[in-house]
């Protein structure tokens, strides 16, 4: 695997494969990469020629107060992951190379409505933080097409609402969530976690499933089963931050007659804010 720093190494790189007529595809991520990230590795290397993984831990998308800091850094382990997973080229830019002035300067992408809600509220400028480095990666690699996880599934239709919006040549794919056995959702902040607060954590992948069953067993009053979850992830020892039954197209609020539907949740383990969620189809 190729490793480069800076636009113009990436480019000419990229400009390689495309004279070759090769598909790019584009798999961006933080680092502190886990077997989540690898299946979108492994995913792309199915529908793309080649494969470029970008590590970039965006200070756009963090507020004050948040883990900027100490957010993981791996990159001897990550390089070896990748190589294992196969990607072709880690794009690893410096601050400084993606944003060449201040960021209160800085030109921002904003989704509105879909960046507003959920995580929005929690975390004000989050998702105008991620559209922006999402779009600055894209202008910069060109790629017939992009992998993002499932478990920020938020995210990945704010991205989508993008590409749609500005009409950028892209396709966006989504990729289910890897889990451990007990169903807690791989995350590089489940790191945050102390063994207490990792036993405990699962509670919200179990209310996940409880919900959705109800769901499926003909329940509707989906304000009494946020409700209802959200007491119980308090009981388990989470600081539930939302627990929402939506439509799975744009989160928006249901009626009884939708047919996609996303149960999402964000809850504080200790310090970590670990956020997951499950789509459901009553077709
Ligand atoms: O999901 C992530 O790791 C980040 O939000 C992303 C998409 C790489 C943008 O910084």
């Amino acid at each position: 695997m190729n490793r480069v720093e800076t636009i113009g190494e990436l480019r000419l790189q990229l400009a390689v494969w495309r004279g070759a007529g090769e598909r790019t595809a584009l798999v961006p991520t933080m680092g502190n990469l886990h077997a989540g990230h690898l299946e979108l590795v492994l995913k792309a290397r199915d529908l793309a020629d080649r494969v470029v993984v970008s590590i970039f831990v965006n200070p756009m998308q963090f507020s004050a107060g948040e883990d900027l800091d100490a957010y993981p850094r791996t990159l001897d382990e990550d390089i070896a992951r990748l190589t294992d997973a196969g990607a072709d080229l880690l794009f690893q830019p410096s601050e400084a190379e993606i944003y060449r002035r201040p960021l209160e300067g800085q030109t921002r992408v904003e989704v509105p409505g879909i960046s507003d809600i959920l995580c929005g509220v929690s975390r004000p400028g989050h998702f105008v933080g991620v559209a922006t480095v999402v779009c600055k990666l894209f202008n910069m690699t060109q790629p017939s097409l992009a992998l993002f996880g499932e478990k920020d599934y938020q995210q990945l239709l704010v991205i989508r609402r993008m590409t749609e919006d500005l009409c950028m040549p892209v396709e966006i794919r989504g990729v289910p969530t890897v889990r451990e056995e007990d169903g807690l959702a791989l995350s590089s902040r489940n790191n945050y976690l102390s063994p207490d607060e990792r036993a405990r954590a699962p509670a919200m992948y179990r209310m996940l499933r409880e919900t959705a069953n109800a769901i499926i067993g003909g329940a509707r009053d989906y304000r009494r089963l946020e409700q209802t979850a959200l007491s119980r992830l308090t009981e388990a020892g989470l600081k539930p931050d939302y627990f929402v039954i939506r439509r799975a197209e744009d989160l928006g609020a249901p009626m009884s007659v939708e047919e996609e539907l996303v149960i999402l949740a964000a809850a504080y383990v200790g310090r970590a804010r670990l956020i997951d969620n499950l789509r459901l189809s009553l077709r």
